[in-house]
């Protein structure tokens, strides 16, 4: 368990299929993520199964620390494509509970997940792509230390019109200098 100001990352479980259903196939959660296609609870349920064999990732579930209501689940994220020789991983994030969003959740959880990366795994370079349309997630990851360093361009089609791809990524060194000051 790794737990933060507001919130706690806890492995994902089986038991919040039902949740990660109505998030995943949530078009104004959808339109800002790769999926397009409608989620299963089949697809779901062979994800998880070979979610355990996959050496290059690591999924967290965001809860809220609340007393109230500790296993208020709010969203998901992850480090991908662990490269080990280069020290380098990609990540992402969603918050799916829409309530839940724009209150800051979304950046401490980003926050959390960066310096597990630095801190844990021993990455030295952490990537994400946003698209352009998707400002919100561009701000957040801004405050987080991510830095812009190109864009695909027109590389994701959405509602009739297509959009650049924006690489973002924060470097270690970026990061402590980020945290020392
Ligand atoms: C993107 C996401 C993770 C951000 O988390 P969040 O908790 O909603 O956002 P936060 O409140 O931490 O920060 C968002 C920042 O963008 C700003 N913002 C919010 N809505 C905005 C909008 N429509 N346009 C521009 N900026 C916006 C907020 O004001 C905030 O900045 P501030 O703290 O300086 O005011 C979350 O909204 C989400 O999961 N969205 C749906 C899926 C998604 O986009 N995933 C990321 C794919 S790259």
């Amino acid at each position: 368990m790794i737990k933060g100001k507001r919130i706690k990352f806890a492995p994902l479980d089986r038991k919040h299929i039902d949740i990660f259903l109505k998030w995943f196939n949530d078009p104004e959660i959808t339109q800002y993520l790769l999926m397009y296609k409608p989620l299963t609870r089949d697809w779901e349920e062979e994800w998880f199964d070979v979610l355990k064999h996959k050496e290059d990732m690591v999924h967290f579930s965001i809860f809220l620390l609340d007393q109230e209501d500790p296993e208020k689940i709010i969203g998901n994220c992850a480090i991908h494509n662990i490269d080990s020789k280069n020290r380098a991983c990609t990540c992402g994030i969603t918050i799916g509970e829409k309530n839940y969003q724009n209150q800051g959740y979304g950046t401490e959880a980003m926050e959390m997940l960066v310096e597990y990366g630095f801190n844990t795994l021993n990455m030295n370079r952490i990537e994400l792509s946003v698209w352009d349309f998707n400002t919100r997630a561009y701000n957040s990851y801004q405050k987080v230390g991510f830095v812009e360093e190109g864009r695909k361009r027109q590389a994701r089609y959405h509602n009739g019109k297509y959009y650049d791809e924006v690489i973002m990524a924060i470097l270690r060194e970026d990061w402590e200098k980020k945290t020392n000051e």
